[in-house]
């Protein structure tokens, strides 16, 4: 692929902007400097570095987030920093994308990524991807409220009862459970009909992907393995 292609590409801006930085000397390709727009490389573990920075070629990212609180899942968020300004704007000029969205005050694992195919097939509400969260809740959680989650509770305008799976009561208001949908506010609407609130809401896995070794606001790319784990139903 040309190099001006592989630049505009990984998100380097236009045709013109990627050219003009290659032929400013700025672009280096497997640590030789390259000044044609124009040459030929294999993209096949490609690495190069545009002015000093280093980066490697990837056809699509795929990224895990430990979203902190006070953020919002949005490209004009309303009220609260974006999300996206945790990430290089090389990968928003890619196009990235969060896969399901997290409430401004929620933390934990949020993925991104630029691949449609994968971002369709993690949201799409007939997949039924499982995603579990722990959270505080404002009174002790009692177990009528479990037994009444586990049977499934009625929402507002949703057709189907919703239900948590393995529920876990940590400690009496710390609860964590898994859904199989990814309706607006599920977690905190579930809860709420059972008659608590939620007033901390972290997500700790997708699919069989499980957060860890990701400090809050930092983010990591995943690889294949990790993606596909992501996909996963419950074993
Ligand atoms: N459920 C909620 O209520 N909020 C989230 O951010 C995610 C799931």
């Amino acid at each position: 692929m040309h190099l001006e292609k592989i630049l505009q590409s990984q998100g380097f801006g236009s045709r013109k902007q990627c050219r003009s930085l290659i032929e400013n000397g700025k672009v280096k390709v497997n640590d030789t400097p390259c000044s044609d727009p124009k040459a030929n490389f294999s993209t096949d573990h490609l690495e190069f570095s545009v002015v000093g920075k280093a980066w490697q070629y990837r056809e699509k990212v795929y990224i895990a987030m430990n979203k902190p609180t006070g953020f919002e899942c949005s490209h004009n968020p309303q009220h609260h920093h974006s999300v996206f300004s945790l990430l290089p704007p090389q990968l928003i000029e890619r196009g990235v994308q969060c896969v399901g969205r997290l409430d401004q005050d929620t933390t934990g694992l949020l993925l991104l990524t630029d691949d449609g195919a994968y971002l369709h097939a993690l949201t799409h509400p007939r997949r039924h991807v499982p995603k579990r969260y722990r959270m505080t809740t404002h009174e002790p959680v009692t177990d009528t409220q479990i037994a009444q989650l586990e049977a499934g509770v009625e929402l507002i305008g949703e057709k189907e009862l919703l239900r948590a799976y393995q529920c876990q009561l940590e400690d009496s208001q710390t609860l964590s459970f898994t859904i199989h949908q990814g309706i607006y506010h599920q977690v905190k609407r579930m809860i709420a009909a059972v008659g608590n609130h939620v007033v901390a809401l972290h997500r700790e896995q997708i699919g069989q992907f499980e957060l860890v070794d990701i400090a809050e606001g930092q983010w990591v790319y995943l690889n294949n393995e990790q993606q596909q784990l992501a996909k996963l139903d419950s074993p």
